[in-house]
């Protein structure tokens, strides 16, 4: 039978609460945080902390960072560019998965909710374990394949229509929000790359210096690997750089089925 349930050492608990105020003035925002430390044996837990946002800057991110220098140090969560480029501080807020870093408070109405990326094995609070992840990602080779056709001593050229062919794959910062909403992703992960992943591969077998397009294609041939998406669009509806993985996706069908 299928279970609904989370199972009981799963279940989230009633946490601790910080820094309640006696008086909620304009600036008070509540943050409720998921934490979870492998090392505690205990349940997950969801904590409740109250800052005021003049103290920080105006990112979901910047209020984490407060949480963690002034009030709670022991709260984990990856962080690095602090602008949208390095991907580290994906999480879920509010229902969607996005950057800490890119996520205005004054856009969250109400009580904050903040959870590590769904369906992924956890660290400690809001750090997602991406092994696999990154195993799968390595797997598709993601580096140029032109051995020996490069010029000598030149740069390999392409045409401006030949470059344009990667805008929209390129900026991809493998941050991993859009695999994290795909439901293929959550029961098929171990074998279904995921968008992000097939973005990706479709970087390399879009870019004209790449010589391995055949065999690529030929890789991903697979009913689980590429065919688990079903065109939910879950994945570009959710990417915080505004990318299409499904529309790689389906470009990725496309060329398998030119042959
Ligand atoms: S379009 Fe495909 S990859 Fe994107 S969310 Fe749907 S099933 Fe997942
Ligand atoms: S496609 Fe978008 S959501 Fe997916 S990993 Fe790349 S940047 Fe993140
Ligand atoms: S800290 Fe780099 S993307 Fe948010």
């Amino acid at each position: 039978m299928v279970q609904l349930r989370l199972p009981q050492e799963s279940r989230i608990t009633k946490g601790k609460v910080f820094n309640k105020p006696n008086t909620k003035t304009d600036t008070t925002r509540t943050l409720f945080v998921y934490r979870y430390n492998p090392d505690d044996k205990a349940n997950p837990r969801l904590d409740t902390f109250y800052i005021d946002t003049q103290n920080c800057g105006p990112m979901v991110l910047d209020a984490l960072n407060l949480i963690k220098d002034d009030i709670d140090p022991s709260l984990a969560f990856r962080k690095s560019c602090r602008e949208g480029v390095c991907g580290s501080c994906a999480m879920n807020i509010d229902g969607t998965n996005t950057l800490a870093c890119l996520k205005p408070l004054h856009e969250i109405k109400g009580p904050i909710n903040i959870y590590p990326l769904p369906h992924m094995p956890v660290v400690k609070d809001l750090v997602p374990d991406l092994t696999h992840t990154y195993k799968q990602y390595a797997a598709i080779k993601p580096y140029i394949h032109n051995e020996g056709s490069a010029p000598a001593g030149h740069e390999q050229l392409q045409t401006h229509t030949e470059r344009e062919k990667l805008d929209g794959l390129w900026e991809c910062i493998l941050c991993f929000c859009c695999s994290t909403s795909c439901p293929s992703y959550w029961w098929n992960g171990d074998e279904y790359l995921g968008p992000a992943v097939l973005l990706n591969a479709y970087r390399w077998v879009a870019d004209s210096r790449d010589h391995a397009k055949q065999e690529r294609l030929e890789d991903l041939d697979d009913a689980f690997k590429l065919y688990r998406c079903h065109t939910i669009l879950n994945c570009t509806n959710t990417c915080p750089k505004g990318l299409n993985p499904a529309k790689a996706i389906a470009n990725l069908k496309q060329e398998i089925e030119k042959g």
